[in-house]
């Protein structure tokens, strides 16, 4: 049995009110759609094919090959949209799971359920609904008097008996192919215009065939999202999901309500998670780590054994027992070894900084190599911009930086150098230096301890 995967993504989401298509409205950090497939790639064989229709080159480019593509040039209802996709389809799978791609929520277990009831029967559809309180534009299930499924009716067409109807449907169907194709068909084109795809569960009960609908028990998962309204109540049914499985794997959340988590994320054991965190895009972070409050970590990769408070750290990289904070920012391309230690107000672009170097107070370091076990005075500033170009700085290893010195790179301080405080450093230092002034000149040589 071969089961393909079709997904709705045509339609303009004109109440979004974007310039941005509906279905690549981020939530939790990944497009909308980006959610859509992931609920169906573990229960197929091929990619799905995305039926796209409005801003059609926008999607394909972000979906890229996650999907097959078919064109719905006009927007002719969601049955229309599924006949597009026959042309793909026909002769090549025996099954059809039918999902929208504006309904991210629905849970991958939820199809993976639907499929193995449809599989195990002998019906053309099986389809899913729920049972809910807010109409909000589903078609409403109509059942006969011993229960079984007769029709969806639309509400746009529905009788107010049927409006009454508390059972909707969710919009996640799985049908036969032959039978789907020839149905779709059939469907008589409704008054406003369109041909709706929920048409087909009253055609095949007229021809005697039984139905039957999963009733999902999350009414979450059929949260379609159709303005920002709907996208921010999807973001928050995710971002409770999403803190859930974190907690279950093993990590602290001192409030879950205020821990803020995309989908690309991932978090190692024992890890406690403060208050007002944000942990964005590719991060990852390692086992036995405090993270927050008030942090905010995005594309970056932290070690173990970390500490970080109320600070802003992107694209960066942390290594074990790295303790700062707070109001540190990492930008781009900082690195920095086992052990380092951050104070207050620091700030470290494209640069590393080697084990257990310290830096206590409100510095800037970038474009700089740091060696291990240096110390960085307070007020230390890496001028490493002429106004034209960006110039490297380097430290060698046990470098003692005095407070408030300033490194006019290019420029390179030997190992286990000192500069006095208030040095404006002009000149490479050789090893074992002590420097001080403005400019910097050599006081004397060093003795080595060791
Ligand atoms: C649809 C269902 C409704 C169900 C609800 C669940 C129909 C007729 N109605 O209503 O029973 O309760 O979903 O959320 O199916 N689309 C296309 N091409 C089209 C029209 C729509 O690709 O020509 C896509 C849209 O991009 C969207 C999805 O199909 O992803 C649903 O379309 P929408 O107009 O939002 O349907 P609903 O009114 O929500
Ligand atoms: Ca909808």
């Amino acid at each position: 049995m071969t089961v393909a995967s079709i997904i709705l993504a045509a339609g303009q989401g004109t109440r979004m009110r974007s310039k941005l298509p509906k279905v690549l409205h981020p939530l939790a950090g990944k497009p909308m759609v980006w959610h859509a497939l992931q609920a169906v790639n573990d229960w197929i064989d091929q990619p799905p094919v995305l039926v796209v229709g409005h801003q059609a080159e926008a999607v394909r480019e972000v979906v890229g090959g996650d999907a097959r593509f078919v064109l719905q040039e006009e927007q002719l209802g969601t049955g229309h949209a599924v006949a597009v996709a026959e042309e793909l389809l026909n002769g090549q799978a025996d099954t059809i799971l039918v999902t929208f791609a504006d309904m991210p929520l629905i849970r991958k277990e939820s199809l993976q359920l639907l499929i193995e009831r449809h599989l195990g029967s002998d019906r053309p559809v099986t389809m899913t609904s729920f049972i809910g309180d807010e109409a909000r534009g589903f078609g409403r299930v109509v059942r006969d008097a011993s229960g079984r499924v007769t029709a969806i009716v639309e509400q746009a067409v529905a009788t107010p008996e049927q409006l009454a109807i508390r059972e909707y449907n969710v919009s996640a169907y799985c049908f036969d192919a032959e039978w789907l194709w020839q149905a779709l068909a059939e469907i008589p084109l409704s008054p406003k215009g369109e041909y709706y795809l929920t048409d087909v569960i009253g055609l095949a009960v007229d021809k005697g065939l039984p139905v039957e609908s999963l009733v999902l028990q999350d009414p979450n998962e059929a949260i379609g999202l159709n303005n920002r309204v709907h996208l921010a109540e999807a973001e928050k049914v995710m971002r409770q999901r999403i803190n859930e499985g974190w907690m279950l794997a093993g990590v602290t959340m001192i409030d879950p309500e205020s821990t803020y988590i995309e989908a690309g994320v991932r978090v190692g054991q024992d890890t406690v998670i403060r208050p007002n965190t944000h942990l964005r895009g590719d991060t990852v972070i390692g086992e036995d780590c405090d993270i927050g409050p008030d942090s905010t970590l995005i594309n970056t990769q932290v070690g173990n054994k970390a500490q970080i408070i109320a600070s802003l750290l992107e694209f960066a990289k942390v290594g074990d027992l790295v303790s700062m904070g707070p109001f540190c920012h990492l930008r781009k391309g900082a690195i920095l070894d086992t052990g380092v230690h951050l104070g207050n107000y620091a700030e470290v672009k494209d640069s590393y900084l080697g084990p257990y170097t310290k830096m206590g107070h409100f510095s800037y370091i970038g474009n700089a190599r740091i060696g291990e076990n240096v110390n960085i005075g307070a007020g230390t500033i890496t001028c490493n911009y002429d106004g034209e170009k960006k110039h490297f700085t380097e430290i060698g290893a046990g470098v003692f930086i005095g407070s408030d010195t300033m490194l006019v790179a290019p420029v390179k301080i030997g190992a286990r150098s000192i500069t006095g405080a208030g040095a404006v450093v002009t000149h490479d230092v050789p090893d074992d230096t002590l420097v001080h002034g403005v400019p910097a000149k050599e006081i004397r040589k060093l003795e080595r301890s060791d």
